[in-house]
């Protein structure tokens, strides 16, 4: 049963350590020849569900390899979280506008969508193998910016990221956190509820023909 709960606990943690994971689970599904059981036979009726079981594991990482597909290829995968430093100001600036044009290119003008240019040395990175795959941006009480590059989604980049931010907001003496979101990106919207963020209203854009939701994340216990 230890056993079992531990490698459950690998699979659970597989979007940090997805070729750990992998591993683990090829290894598993050779495990019966361990033990004398071999996938013929009169072992077959034990065999069989074993195998077919460790299969159903190692798709299921497999599926994830969608969205946290690059980084398979790397094996373990520590993540940092920093500030830049300024000789990666550009790269930060890069990343945002690479996942602003590929969330919202097109919705109200076409690519590239304008990006500010400053401020990013207040940011929070997050580094995979010296890269930067993701970043948040923080101001008074409000989540600014939150942007990871699509090959590293699902990952726990943002999660973690966003935790960062909300953290920061904390530590500045604010008791409710706040947001602003396009009304079209579900998937962030549900991110953020999934997070603990409730929507506050919806509004038009002041400049463009689209809908703005603001969100808001409260620590006090009445206000959830
Ligand atoms: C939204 C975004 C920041 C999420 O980052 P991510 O690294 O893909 O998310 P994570 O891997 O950290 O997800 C962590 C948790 O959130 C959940 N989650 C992620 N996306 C979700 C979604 N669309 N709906 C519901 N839950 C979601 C995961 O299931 C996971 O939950 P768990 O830890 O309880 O298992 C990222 O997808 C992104 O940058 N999107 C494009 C840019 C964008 O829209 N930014 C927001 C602009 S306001």
């Amino acid at each position: 049963m230890t056993t079992l709960l531990a490698f459950s606990k690998f699979v659970g943690d597989f979007r940090i350590l997805p070729t750990t994971s992998l591993v683990v689970s090829l290894a598993a599904f050779a495990t019966p020849w361990l033990f004398g059981i071999s996938y013929t036979g009169r072992w077959m009726p034990v065999a069989l569900p074993l195998s077919l079981a460790w299969v159903a594991v190692v798709l299921f990482t497999l599926v994830r390899l969608r969205v946290c597909g690059l980084w398979l290829l790397f094996g373990m995968l520590p993540m940092f979280i920093r500030r830049p430093q300024p000789q990666e100001l550009n790269s930060v600036r890069a990343v945002v506008q690479t996942v602003v044009d590929e969330v919202y290119g097109g919705l109200w003008a076409p690519s590239p969508l304008p990006v500010d240019d400053e401020g990013w040395e207040l940011s929070w990175i997050a580094l995979m193998r010296g890269t930067i795959v993701g970043v948040v941006l923080t101001s008074g009480e409000w989540v600014d910016d939150l942007w990871v590059l699509r090959e590293a989604r699902g990952c726990g980049v943002g999660k973690r990221l966003l935790a960062h931010g909300e953290a920061e907001i904390v530590a500045r003496g604010h008791e409710t956190l706040k947001l602003r979101v396009v009304q079209s990106n579900v998937a962030a919207i549900e991110f953020y509820r999934h997070h603990g963020w409730r929507i506050a209203r919806v509004f038009p854009h002041e400049k463009f023909r689209i809908n703005l939701l603001e969100m808001f994340k409260s620590l006090r216990k009445n206000e959830t």
